[in-house]
């Protein structure tokens, strides 16, 4: 099958969080099967851009709003991701560094998401599914089905993945006129709550639509920031396929990024080597069980509770741990993490920003990786945790839930630390137990090899969403 997936983000050419890592992985292993994946995407300004080269496949234009916009297709030349990768250059628009975060987001991501519909139109074949990835790709269903130009595209079947419901890509009605002419009687597929919502459109003209695991699934039905009805009427179409981990990137017995790579067999020289490493370069000790935490510091990932839980585990817990933190996000919170180190030096440490290879490092060098999400589609970072023998100390939500059992469940299936409430105390708590684990060399090094024996790698997930697109043919 011919697979198209259109997605903001894709590793390694542009990554902000894990929407990146799956459309970097899951066409690969699609390809691995024998059908023929591909990825267009936004052409960014990124490093992968100037070291790699590209053949121009296709140049076009179209109106969106007043503006007249000119589009190029390039196209990576020696398919060195394992399958063809298409960037869109929009001058102007798209050729920025960041994949986020500019004032007009909602002109950039529109005016990709109508060249990619321009451009499969002057196809002169059919794919057998467009796979849109979340809300910035959420538009070209409804585009392929609803715009005069395009609609004899209508009956491609068309697949849409949440990686997050969170954002949705609102924007005014008096931005209509931005998509090519539409059938006016097909406004209802754009509205929701008198806004243009490219999520929701998503949901409404796509022929299935997928959540990266099954309990966020049944949570979006409750708690989808204002969708909670569009997801119960349309809840036949849904279903839940969890992401897996890309084998090639992250494991830890080829992981260029480590210091010292290790498998289960030496899992506890392994880490402790590679611990060293990052003990000694942000200032901790290595005698005590390391907690870090690696991730967007926003509140669905519960980042604001860090530097009270993080306060409070280190003066009511005597400093019997230490932690560190990776991430770049809100304000508020980046500066308390970093305020807080003159305080607690010695127990802990901070770093502000993205830094791949760093995350690496602490996946491996950690004992115990801290995720109090209140939101989590999936979460990668706790797959990637227990694939190097890092214990995940989670909060029950999401995917966190479907991929984490706690280690004290009374059959012994157990291995991570799971908590109810995304609060300082059960945070705090879990930490506790946490030192326990690591007072029990013996258990702990049970609970780093069962955690380490798990497949989540992608070729379950691979087969599932393969499924899903013969069932549409
Ligand atoms: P989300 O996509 O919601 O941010 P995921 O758990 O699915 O959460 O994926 C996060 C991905 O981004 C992981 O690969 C994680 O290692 C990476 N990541 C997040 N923040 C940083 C950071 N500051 N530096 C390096 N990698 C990061
Ligand atoms: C999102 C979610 C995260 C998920 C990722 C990849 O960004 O927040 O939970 O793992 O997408 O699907």
């Amino acid at each position: 099958m011919e697979i198209i997936h259109v997605s903001a983000e894709c590793y390694p050419v542009a990554k902000a969080g894990g929407l990146g890592d799956v459309v970097g992985a899951l066409p690969k292993y699609q390809n691995e099967l024998g059908h023929l994946a591909k990825v267009v995407m936004p052409m960014y300004k990124t490093p992968f851009l100037y070291a790699h080269e590209f053949d121009v496949v296709h140049k076009g234009s179209f109106g969106m709003g007043g503006s007249w916009l000119n589009y190029t297709i390039i196209k990576e030349k020696f398919n060195v991701l394992g399958f063809d990768l298409y960037l869109i250059d929009i001058n102007g628009l798209l050729d920025r560094q960041k994949v986020y975060g500019y004032d007009d987001d909602v002109e950039r991501f529109t005016s990709f998401q109508i060249a990619v519909v321009d451009w499969l139109s002057k196809w002169n074949h059919r794919p057998d599914v467009v796979h849109v990835h979340d809300h910035h790709a959420g538009l070209v269903p409804f585009m392929m089905q609803n715009c005069f130009a395009y609609k004899h595209m209508a009956t491609i079947p068309t697949v849409l993945t949440i990686h997050n419901a969170q954002y949705q890509g609102w924007m005014g009605w008096n931005k209509s006129n931005y998509l090519p002419a539409w059938d006016s009687n097909s406004w209802g597929k754009l509205d929701w709550k008198n806004n243009i919502n490219p999520l929701a459109s998503a949901v409404k003209c796509s022929f299935r639509v997928t959540t990266v695991s099954p309990s966020y699934l049944e949570e979006l039905k409750f708690n989808s920031n204002d969708l909670e009805a569009l997801f119960e009427y349309e809840k036949g179409k849904c279903s839940g396929i969890i992401n897996g981990i890309d084998d090639l990137v992250w494991n830890p017995e080829l992981d260029k990024y480590i210091d010292t790579q290790y498998g289960i067999e030496d899992v506890d020289e392994g880490k402790l080597i590679n611990k060293e490493v990052l003990c000694k370069e942000y200032n901790l000790d290595i005698h005590k069980p390391l907690i870090v935490f690696i991730g967007r510091l926003v509140d669905e990932k519960g980042a604001d509770l860090l530097p009270k839980a993080i306060g409070d585990a280190i003066y009511h817990m005597q400093g019997q741990m230490n932690f560190l933190v990776l991430g770049s996000g809100d304000f508020w919170v980046e500066r308390q993490l970093e305020d807080m180190k003159g305080g607690l030096m010695g127990y802990y440490n901070s770093k502000i920003g993205y830094n791949e290879k760093l995350s690496h490092q602490m996946y491996a060098g950690a004992d115990f990786l801290l995720m109090p999400s209140r939101v989590e589609p999936c979460g990668l970072n706790q797959l990637y945790a227990m694939r190097y023998g890092t214990v995940p100390i989670v909060r029950s939500t999401g995917g966190l839930k479907d991929t984490v059992i706690d280690y004290g469940t009374p059959d012994g299936s157990g291995y991570g630390i799971r908590f109810n409430d995304a609060t300082v105390g059960d945070i705090t708590y879990s930490i506790h137990r946490a030192v326990q684990l690591y007072s029990q060399p013996k258990r702990l090094d049970e609970v780093r090899i069962k955690m380490m024996q798990i497949d989540n790698s992608w070729e379950i997930s691979t087969g599932k969403y393969i499924e899903l697109y013969k069932s549409l043919q």
